[in-house]
C-alpha cells in the first residue's frame, strides 16, 4: 500500500514538473553558492551548473514524508543538495534552539520548518527572509492558500513564511470498539470509562498533558468548546471567565479520572501515537499526521480500525486549535536563491501532495482537497467536515510574545492538572499575569 502511494506520488510529481516548468520559463540565474567557483562563463546556464548544499531544518517526522520530499527535490533541481537537520520534535525545544542561533546570526542553516506561531516573534527579531520578492517573481498566488495560514506567515504586511502544512485537533477513535464517536465532552467521559479495556486495551483516553506548546492547543479546545478566550479580537486578555474556568475543569477532570494513562502529565504527541498504534487506547486526541501512523500496516497495530471525528463539545460547540507548519528561509543564509528553490517546492502543490499522500499531512493549498490522489491517500481529506474544521480553527493569540502568552499557560495549568491550585486561581492567575506581559 505504502509503495503504491509513493508511485502515485511520484507520477504526479513528474506531471506537475513538466507542467511547472512550462508555464515558469524558470531561468532565474542563481546567485548562491559564493564558496564554489566553477570558472565558467557569466552567463545564467553556466550559473545553473554551480552545486549548492543548503541545510534544512525540520522536527522528527515520523511519517518518513521529509525523506520523500528532499530525494524528489533534488531528483529535479541536481544542482542543490539537501541537508537535513533533524530537530526535536517538542515544538518549544526547537523554537529555543532557533532562537539561540538566530540570535547570534547563525547562518548553518538556510531553510527551517516553523510552527505557525512563530513568525510574528521571528519577522520582529529579524531572523526570517521577507519572501515577497520571491513571491512575486514566481507569480505565486497567495488566495490558492487557506487565508489563516497565509496570515500566520504575515507580519506588518509582509509575508515571512510559506504554508506548508495545517493541523486541527481531532477525536480519533476504534471502529472496533465504538459505533458512534461521543459528540459531548460528558458523553466521551462516560464512553472512555466504560469501553476501558475493550479488544486489549488499557486506557480510555490520550491526549497532551504535558507541561509544553501541545498542553496548550489542549487547553484551548476545551476552553473555545465552552465559550471562552485567552485574548479577544482587541487584543485584550480575557482569559479570567466562567467559560474559560468550565474549560479548564473539565481539563482537569479527564486528567485526573482513571481512563487515561497515570503519567498523563508526561504525554506529547509522540506519547500518544505511540500508544495509539500500540492499541492502547480507545480514543485519543491528535492532529491529522496520526491518521497515517495509524494505517500503516507494519508499524500499526490499529490499522484498518481507526476512525474520526471532530473534538467533543462543551456549552459552545467543538473546538479545534489551528497548528500546523511554515517554511522560512534564515535572514542570514548565504544560499538564499537555493533556500527559496526548496520552500517552494515543498509548499507548492507538489511538495504538499508528497507530504498529505506520505505523511497524512493536511494541506494548505485548498484545491488540493479535491485530487482525487489527495482523497485517495486520507478518509479524513476527502471529509467536508475536516476541511470544514480546517477552516474554523482557533488560532492561539497572533503577537510577538506568544512564547510569554504560553509560559504563563503552561505553568498555570500544570499547577491545575497537578491539584496545586483550582480552575479559578489559574484563571485569575492568568489573566494577572498576561496582561502584565502585553503591557510591557
Ligand atoms: C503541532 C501543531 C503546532 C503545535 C504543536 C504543539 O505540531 O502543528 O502548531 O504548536 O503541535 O505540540
Amino acid at each position: 500500500m505504502k509503495l503504491w502511494n509513493k508511485k502515485v506520488a511520484g507520477a504526479t510529481v513528474l506531471t506537475m514538473s513538466l507542467l511547472l516548468a512550462a508555464c515558469s520559463g524558470d531561468d532565474e540565474s542563481t546567485d548562491t553558492g559564493n564558496n564554489d567557483t566553477d570558472g565558467g562563463g557569466d552567463d545564467g546556464a553556466s550559473e545553473e551548473q554551480e552545486q549548492v548544499t543548503i541545510t534544512y531544518a525540520a522536527g522528527v517526522d515520523v511519517t518518513g514524508a521529509t525523506d520523500i520530499l528532499i530525494d524528489e527535490f533534488e531528483a529535479q533541481n541536481p544542482n542543490i543538495t539537501v541537508e537535513y537537520r533533524e530537530m526535536p520534535a517538542d515544538t518549544g525545544a526547537s523554537h529555543d534552539q532557533y532562537v539561540t542561533m538566530f540570535s547570534s546570526q547563525d547562518a548553518s542553516i538556510d531553510v527551517f520548518d516553523a510552527d505557525v506561531i512563530w513568525p510574528a516573534e521571528f519577522a520582529q527579531g529579524q531572523y526570517a527572509l521577507e519572501l515577497d520578492r520571491f513571491i512575486e517573481e514566481d507569480g505565486i498566488n497567495m488566495d490558492d492558500y487557506f487565508p489563516g495560514t497565509v496570515q500566520s506567515g504575515n507580519f506588518n504586511g509582509r509575508q515571512y513564511a510559506m504554508p506548508k502544512f495545517t493541523d486541527a485537533g481531532l477525536l480519533y477513535y476504534r471502529t472496533d470498539i465504538v459505533e458512534e464517536p461521543p459528540t459531548t465532552w460528558d458523553e466521551l467521559m462516560t464512553m472512555a470509562g466504560e469501553l476501558q479495556g475493550e479488544a486489549g486495551t488499557e486506557f480510555g483516553y490520550l491526549m497532551q498533558a504535558n507541561q509544553y506548546e501541545g498542553m496548550v492547543t489542549n487547553t484551548i479546545e476545551f476552553i473555545a468548546s465552552h465559550g471562552g478566550q485567552v485574548v479577544d479580537e482587541n487584543n485584550e486578555v480575557v482569559v479570567n471567565s466562567p467559560e474559560t474556568i468550565a474549560g479548564i475543569q473539565t481539563m482537569i477532570d479527564i486528567v485526573n479520572s482513571d481512563f487515561v494513562p497515570s503519567n498523563i502529565l508526561s504525554f506529547q504527541e509522540t506519547e500518544t501515537n505511540n500508544a495509539w498504534v500500540g492499541g492502547q487506547a480507545v480514543f485519543a486526541r491528535n492532529w491529522p499526521y496520526m491518521q497515517s501512523t495509524s494505517n500503516d500496516e507494519e508499524a500499526s497495530e490499529v490499522a484498518g480500525n481507526v476512525g474520526f471525528a471532530t473534538l467533543p463539545e462543551g456549552e459552545a460547540g467543538s473546538a479545534a486549535t489551528l497548528g500546523g507548519w511554515m517554511t522560512m528561509i534564515n535572514r542570514y543564509s548565504e544560499n538564499q536563491e537555493a533556500a527559496w528553490e526548496f520552500v517552494k517546492f515543498m509548499t507548492g502543490v507538489e511538495g504538499q501532495t508528497i507530504s498529505a499522500v506520505e505523511g497524512g499531512r493536511a494541506p494548505t493549498i485548498e484545491a488540493l482537497y479535491d485530487e482525487p490522489e489527495v482523497q485517495d491517500a486520507a478518509a479524513l481529506f476527502a471529509n467536508e467536515q475536516f476541511v470544514e474544521t480546517l477552516q474554523n480553527a482557533v488560532p492561539r493569540p497572533v503577537t510577538p510574545i506568544y512564547p510569554r502568552i504560553s509560559d504563563i499557560m503552561q505553568v498555570q495549568l500544570s499547577q491545575a492538572l497537578a491539584g496545586e491550585i483550582t480552575a479559578e486561581e489559574a484563571a485569575a492567575n492568568m489573566q494577572e499575569e498576561m496582561e502584565a506581559a502585553m503591557a510591557e
